[in-house]
């Protein structure tokens, strides 16, 4: 197909998607609307409570609690973040949560459910009958509100490792090649998303978080360490020789136990921690 094929196949989907949203909205909303408040023909109710971690920094008086909501499941998606979403829109709007691909992509929803740090989109709702479920937000972190989690100095250690390529511009001026077999290297860590579930799993990063970088950004410190196409590997090492960034790391292997993309950082770390001390 050739590029003007595409083009105009583009162009024509944000036509057509365009006049969905702009001429019919009520339609949908009400089509929507419908379906939630009537229930699924031939279905009981099947109830569960949800006990969700409430916090809000305006009453700073108020201690953290726990509130209960009862949600139909038969009436409900299967994932928590449907859950929580539904609560949200039909019985208390002041609950407070990220979000955004619903598909595990974007780890905007990680939080601890059950005990375990997983994403609320990926993780599905338990329907044992009368099996209560408990949502907090992601351990050991300065809480914004409710689910939210301040984020920012997980993301300022990923910044710290100087997350991206560093080379001279290759000889031809065109790109940076790189064998099928180095590319498979990256494999297993350059699916990360950045969701944060292992490092608020990890003990060393509760108790040292301001100096220990974490499993999820000494992952992505190795992941440029270990493409073939990087020229800064020396350097990205010596930023990791002392007591804390690194070697706080004790493998223990939480971070791998909780990913819910199903990597590996504690493997990643161990090779790190590997070549560091068999390199000259
Ligand atoms: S390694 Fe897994 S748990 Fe850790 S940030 Fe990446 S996707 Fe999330
Ligand atoms: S909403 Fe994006 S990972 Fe869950």
């Amino acid at each position: 197909m050739s590029i003007t094929d595409l083009a105009a196949r583009s162009l024509i989907r944000s036509q057509a998607w365009r006049s969905v949203s702009s001429s019919a909205p009520s339609k949908y909303a009400q089509a929507s609307k419908d379906q939630s408040s009537a229930p699924p023909a031939g279905k009981e109710p099947l109830m569960k409570t949800f006990k969700i971690y409430r916090w809000n920094p305006d009453e700073p008086s108020k201690k953290p609690y726990l509130q209960s909501y009862s949600v139909d499941l038969n009436q409900c998606g299967p994932m928590i973040l449907d859950a929580i979403i539904k609560i949200k829109n039909e019985m208390d709007p002041t609950l407070t949560f990220r979000r955004s691909c619903r598909e595990g992509i974007c780890g905007s929803c990680a939080m601890n459910i059950d005990g375990q740090n997983t994403l609320a989109c990926l993780c599905r709702i338990d329907r044992a009958g009368g099996k209560e479920t408990k949502l907090y937000p992601l351990p050991h972190m300065y809480i914004v509100k409710d689910l939210v989690p301040d984020m920012t100095q997980f993301y300022k250690q990923y910044k710290s490792i100087e997350p991206w390529l560093q080379a001279d511009p290759p000889a031809d001026g065109k790109e940076h090649r790189q064998s099928i077999d180095d590319r498979a290297k990256l494999d297993g860590m350059y699916e990360c998303i950045l969701c944060a579930c292992c490092s608020t799993s990890c003990p060393s990063y509760w108790w040292n978080q301001d100096r220990y970088l974490g499993p999820a950004s000494l992952m992505a410190a190795y992941r440029w360490m270990a493409d073939s196409r990087d020229k800064a590997g020396f350097a990205r090492k010596e930023k990791m020789q002392n007591e804390l960034s690194m070697y706080r790391c004790h493998t223990i292997f939480n971070c791998s136990r909780t990913c819910p993309k199903g990597l590996n950082p504690g493997k990643a770390i161990a090779q790190m921690k590997y070549e560091m001390a068999t390199e000259s």
